[in-house]
């Protein structure tokens, strides 16, 4: 599929087809893709945990739940034969960054007012999403609660240092469901676009739409 369109075509499913898998190949190439994403200092900071068994499934949705009740998008996401954990690690930049050609400064002495390992993360996290489409698969990114992160954590022993940026889903789409977000409508590329300064906006066109 051309890339753009790949791009177009990407929605976030919320219904999984509970029958359907996803082979180990085709599984095997989407978190390749990961390995492609950019990344500051080429620290490649991110971890992906793959949940493929029923068990291991069942251990995140029990972990991450924790005692709220069972409801309709969880009953849809729950059937996604894939679950992929995908971890951020600030450690990994801050000894990159301690390198000489980085600056060389130590951990405690460096700024980071964008957490670039939490951008990397999901700059993968979007290739894999994309990959997806690309073959065919549904996909959904979705974010652990908060009070979740611990016991998530200690079920598939992700080093406290780790940070669970988020979850992607991957299976066979069963059913498309609209977010309710979604009526919030797409902003226009006049909207965010900016031309030289915050208040002038782009001047026309719709992009590449
Ligand atoms: C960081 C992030 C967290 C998200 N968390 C959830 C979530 O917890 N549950 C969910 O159903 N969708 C989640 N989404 C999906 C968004 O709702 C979705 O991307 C948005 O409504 C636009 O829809 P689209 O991606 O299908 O175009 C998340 C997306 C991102 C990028």
């Amino acid at each position: 599929m051309e890339l753009i369109r790949a791009i177009r075509r990407r929605r976030m499913v919320r219904r999984f087809d509970p029958g359907r898998d996803v082979d180990e190949q085709t599984l095997t190439g989407l978190l390749g893709l990961a390995a492609s994403a950019p990344s500051a200092g080429f620290s490649q900071g991110w971890d992906l945990i793959v949940l493929r068994t029923q068990e291991d499934r069942d251990a995140f949705w029990d972990s991450a739940s924790g005692d709220r009740p069972p409801d309709a998008w969880r009953a849809g996401v729950r059937a996604a034969p894939v679950l992929v954990i995908c971890c951020s690690s600030p450690a990994a930049y801050h000894s990159r960054y301690a390198e000489p050609d980085k600056g060389g400064r130590p951990a405690q002495e460096q700024d980071w007012p964008v957490p670039y390992w939490d951008v990397d993360t999901s700059m993968a996290s979007l290739l894999v999403l994309l990959g997806a489409t690309d073959a065919g698969l549904g996909s959904l990114f979705f974010g652990v609660p908060g009070p979740a992160h611990d016991a998530v954590r200690a079920a598939f022993d992700i080093p406290g240092e780790r940070r669970i940026v988020g979850v992607i889903a991957l299976g066979h789409e069963a059913e498309r469901v609209r977010s309710p977000s979604l009526r919030r409508g797409r902003r226009a590329l006049s909207d965010y676009a900016h031309d030289g300064r915050y208040a002038v906006p782009w001047p026309g066109g719709e992009g590449d739409r």
